[in-house]
């Protein structure tokens, strides 16, 4: 009994959200095409208030099967409606196949999926490390008839996480995309800020259509919910299928077409992250450093934070960082023998900068995470850009400063070993500078929550 009330208690809090009634309507109307023959058979893999059911029922739709691992709730035999009471991880092996799935699956992160379920992932999939509607998703392939149509409402990242590439080859493998819409920032749950699509997919392995149709909400920073939906709130546009599970998925609309060729990483290396875990421990200020001895002047640092970022131009905004790199203090004495006052000054945030996530073997006084940092210190001249940012028009920065880089940007210096002229390498440069690569860089973008994340994969695929 305690075991089902602490299931029913973690499931409150994690995954009992339900879709409301005019996104399920709109979803219906516009994904589903199989209108016509009203005996196809339709699974709901987690139904909770089986809100898409309801409208499906309401359209005269009869042979529907329902899966819901909640045992505490209650369920009314309906005619013709076959309903499991279970995980839906334990019995999708012994149902039928579908001509349509169709739902909003419960997004749990992977730490927090029920152990139970667990158990069962772990003897199904070689992974167990995603988020559970990642497993709902893939499952669905099995379920399916030929031909048939899967329809769903998730959180986008899928089409970003590099994590996710597992779940985006089996979706290339199986299945070709009809149709997504992209509710952009409407906020669908209550409790919940997650930015959703709908897709339809259709399990055929010959990729029969060209294009995937997409229908983008016009104002992408509403938060209102309480809409009648109707297409002419929505732009629609077409783009190509998906064809390479390793990159990012891009549901923008291509607006031009960019003659860059090269991979950008044949000529640029692309490097992140210098993060301190707990920036105001480390920040100085000038009247601060007039106090520091020799020695802890040599540990302060110039670092570009994406805040210094300003369009195109060569400028020289930095901030001054305490930095002292792994095994160069060996313990507190020396530290405070050494270095008084960065002893001091660090010293009020120990107990914060403790709690910090790091690898093991670090002293607090050590920043959480160094990547790259000879790459950082080998380049004077860098060019960089936010990882996330909400400008129209972001372009990258340039500069020769040789200061390093925090873990807020991303950067891109000409790489050491290539064989270029000097004037070649300022075409290079001047090319990620100019108007139009900024163009193709903000029209290529993916967003979340319209921020658009200029994160190192996306740089990675960037063509000059
Ligand atoms: C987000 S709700 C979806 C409700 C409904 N489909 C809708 O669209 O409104 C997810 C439901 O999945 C159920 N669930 C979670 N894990 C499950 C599992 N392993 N098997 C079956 N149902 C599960 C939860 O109890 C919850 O009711």
């Amino acid at each position: 009994m305690d075991k089902l009330k602490s299931l029913n208690n973690s499931m409150k809090t994690l995954w009992q959200y339900f879709t409301p009634t005019n996104i399920v309507s709109f979803i219906i109307k516009t994904l589903l095409e199989n209108k016509k023959d009203k005996q196809i058979s339709i699974l709901e893999p987690s139904m909770w208030d089986w809100q898409f059911i309801k409208e499906l029922i309401k359209i005269w739709y009869t042979n529907i099967t329902w899966i819901e691992i909640d045992k505490n709730i209650k369920i009314n035999q309906k005619e013709n409606i076959k309903i499991y009471n279970n995980d839906f991880f334990e019995i999708k092996d012994k149902i039928w196949k579908y001509d349509l799935i169709i739902w909003n699956p419960p997004y749990v992160k992977n730490t927090e999926i029920y152990n139970s379920t667990k158990e069962l992932l772990e003897k199904q999939y070689w992974s167990i490390n995603y988020n559970l509607y990642y497993y709902f998703i893939m499952s669905s392939i099995d379920l399916l008839k030929e031909n048939g149509e899967l329809i769903f409402l998730v959180p986008i990242n899928f089409l970003y996480n590099t994590l996710a590439k597992g779940l985006r080859k089996k979706i290339l493998d199986n299945w070709y995309i009809d149709k997504i819409i992209d509710f952009g920032e409407i906020k669908i749950f209550d409790d919940a800020s997650v930015e959703v699509i709908a897709f339809r997919f259709i399990k055929n392995k010959n990729k029969l259509k060209k294009n995937i149709d997409i229908l983008e909400i016009k104002d992408k920073q509403k938060r209102n919910l309480s809409w009648d939906f109707s297409l002419e709130m929505f732009n629609d546009y077409k783009i190509e299928q998906f064809n390479n599970y390793n990159t990012i998925w891009n549901i923008n609309k291509k607006k031009e077409n960019f003659n860059y060729k090269k991979p950008i990483t044949d000529i640029f290396d692309i490097y992140v992250w210098l993060v301190s875990g707990l920036d105001k421990a480390f920040l100085i200020e000038d009247n601060e450093l007039l106090k520091f001895n020799k020695n802890e002047k040599n540990l302060v640092f110039n670092f570009i934070k994406a805040k210094n970022s300003i369009n195109y131009k060569d400028h020289n905004k930095f901030n001054k960082y305490i930095f002292i790199e792994q095994w160069k203090i060996n313990n507190e004495k020396e530290l405070k023998e050494y270095y008084p006052n960065i002893f001091n000054k660090l010293k009020e945030y120990k107990e914060q900068l403790l709690k910090r996530y790091w690898t093991k073997n670090k002293k607090y006084w050590e920043w959480a995470t160094i990547r790259n940092l000879d790459k950082n210190k080998w380049y004077k001249e860098k060019i960089f850009i936010p990882n996330v940012s909400r400008k129209e028009n972001q372009a990258f920065t340039y500069n020769d400063k040789g200061y390093y880089i925090s873990g807020d940007v991303c950067a891109l210096s000409i790489k050491k070993d290539i064989n270029l002229s000097k004037e070649e390498k300022e075409k290079y440069i001047k090319l990620l500078l100019s108007n139009d690569y900024t163009k193709y860089i903000n029209q290529n973008v993916p967003k979340k929550w319209n921020r658009k994340l200029f994160s190192y994969k996306f740089l990675e695929s960037l063509k000059i």
